[in-house]
């Protein structure tokens, strides 16, 4: 039933939309106290249908608010993935009124061309808010601001202020590679140059790009991050994210020659291992002097995402996450974690005692918190050449395992037991893996568990796996299992309240 539904999947402190199907996160920006988010919305159906821009806000990324759809499709022109910009010093003249405009940048998907077998089926164009993201009105007059060049998949700009030159940026996804613009107004756009034919993963169509510029951690270095979205062919089948590093001189993006070697290397290199993270970008206009740099994603897989099972809703986002650039000698990567404010959400901290043994061993404190919404950090010592095995179970006889393989040097985890799992083929059918690099010593894991969800952040956030699951009641207890002997310690369970 319905209260079921709720109550066993609805997550606790993931968006997701009061009912209809929701996909890709879009356009999103912080204004006027709010963080906001828009997203891929059908609100009549729980899968996907005419593209509408959904919108929620924050005022901590934690808590959300649904609000008004911000943008409605006309007819067959469906409103696709994009981002959003403070117009601060009204560059695009679209400004009326004592607040800066906020300005959207978005694909219109035109279905009948599609139907018709047409080439130029997507065009970029925008719309405007003159009350900081509550309500929109579409630039008709203006549209499209970027026509399509002949390229039957052209979409998801995402367009930032590049202040280093004194330019907004667009990048935008062009079937197997990216392509920049740059303007001045948000109108007219000049075409730069692209990158990543023949770079990176191409299992499936390029979606979904984002752009920035970040400092590496504890210097006053920075280097430009390219986001890549690919679906099929992500890191474990399916939706996935990759990501490029290296200069942008105003017009074209340079790969730094480590990250390239990199590349060749491992084929591409991933934002996060699991399944289901897809579609995900950043925010612009982020407060503070250092502009955290701030993701979400869509916690699904198009695998799968329209036959989970809930009815109401369909699909949630991710936690939001911290991104920041690490540098290791002269290797850059991205580490990834929880955005801070998640920790004011905390109600009860339990300590949990060292486990030192072997075979399988019971971790008693977790049974004293509601393990559908908690963040767990521990660490695993002294690891051997064995598989380390956490499992989340519950009374129905019902687990899901997730750990380490010290022996092939991969983090894993299996959803296949976690209850339902036969709606689709593809969704418990495989083991989900992220390749270390080499024989682990100890290994450092902060897990985020929500209802549905489990987001496993390993090593300060250097490997990262979001997976959903779907169990017939709610797991109870964790175990930790390994043959050649176990040292659990620093083990800390929080019980979140939200
Ligand atoms: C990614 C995507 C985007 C597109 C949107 C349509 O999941 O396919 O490329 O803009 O979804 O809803």
């Amino acid at each position: 039933s319905t209260t079921s539904e709720e109550q066993m999947y609805r997550p606790n402190f993931h968006f997701t939309p009061k009912k209809g199907w929701m996909n890709d996160p879009n356009g999103m920006f912080y204004a006027d106290g709010y963080y906001h988010l828009y997203f891929q919305y059908y609100p009549d159906k729980s899968v996907w249908g005419p593209m509408h821009w959904g919108h929620a806000t924050s005022k901590d990324l934690i808590k959300w608010e649904e609000q008004p759809i911000a943008l409605y499709p006309d007819n067959d022109k469906y409103i696709f993935s994009g981002s959003a910009v403070v117009d601060t010093h009204n560059t695009s003249g679209l400004g009326t009124g004592k607040t800066a405009p906020i300005v959207a940048i978005y694909t219109l998907h035109d279905m009948t061309k599609e139907k018709e077998n047409k080439i130029d089926v997507e065009q970029q164009d925008i719309a405007y808010s003159n009350d900081n993201g509550f309500t929109w009105q579409k630039f008709e007059e203006g549209n499209p601001v970027v026509k399509n060049p002949g390229i039957r998949d052209f979409r998801d700009p995402k367009v930032s202020w590049d202040e280093t030159h004194k330019l907004w940026i667009m990048v935008l996804a062009a079937q197997d590679r990216t392509q920049f613009y740059s303007s001045k107004n948000l109108k007219d756009w000049k075409y730069l140059s692209e990158f990543g034919k023949n770079i990176g993963a191409h299992g499936g169509v390029w979606e979904c790009p984002d752009f920035f510029e970040i400092k590496a951690e504890g210097t006053n270095e920075t280097k430009w991050v390219l986001i890549l979205n690919l679906n099929p062919g992500g890191a474990n089948g399916g939706s996935g994210t990759q990501y490029f590093i290296g200069d942008f001189d105003g017009s074209t993006f340079t790969l730094d020659s480590n990250f390239a070697k990199k590349v060749e290397k491992e084929n591409a290199v991933w934002l996060d291992y699991g399944k289901d993270n897809y579609a995900g970008v950043t925010w612009n206009n982020v407060p503070g002097t250092d502009g955290r740099r701030l993701f979400i994603g869509w916690m699904s897989n198009w695998d799968y995402a329209q036959e989970v099972p809930t009815q109401s809703w369909r699909s949630s986002t991710t936690i939001a996450r911290e991104i920041q650039l690490v540098k290791k000698g002269n290797d850059y990567s991205l580490i990834s974690n929880p955005v801070k404010e998640i920790n004011k959400y905390i109600s009860k901290t339990i300590k949990g005692k060292n486990l030192k043994g072997k075979g399988k061993l019971l971790i008693p404190e977790a049974g004293k918190i509601d393990l559908t919404q908690a963040i767990i950090n521990f660490n695993l010592k002294n690891l051997k050449q064995d598989t380390y095995t956490f499992t989340l179970s519950n009374a129905g006889g019902e687990s899901l395992t997730f750990g380490i393989n010290n022996s092939e040097h991969y983090l894993f985890v299996d959803r296949s037991k976690s209850g339902k799992n036969d709606f689709s083929e593809k969704f418990a059918s495989t083991i989900t893996k992220a390749a270390l690099d080499g024989n682990q010593k100890e290994g450092v894991f902060k897990i985020i568990l929500d209802k549905t969800s489990i987001e496993i952040f390993y090593n300060n956030g250097e490997k990262v796996i979001t997976e959903i699951f779907f169990p017939n009641q709610p797991f109870t207890s964790l175990s930790i299992s390994s043959n050649q002997g176990i040292e659990l310690s620093n083990l800390v369970l929080n019980q979140l309240n939200i």
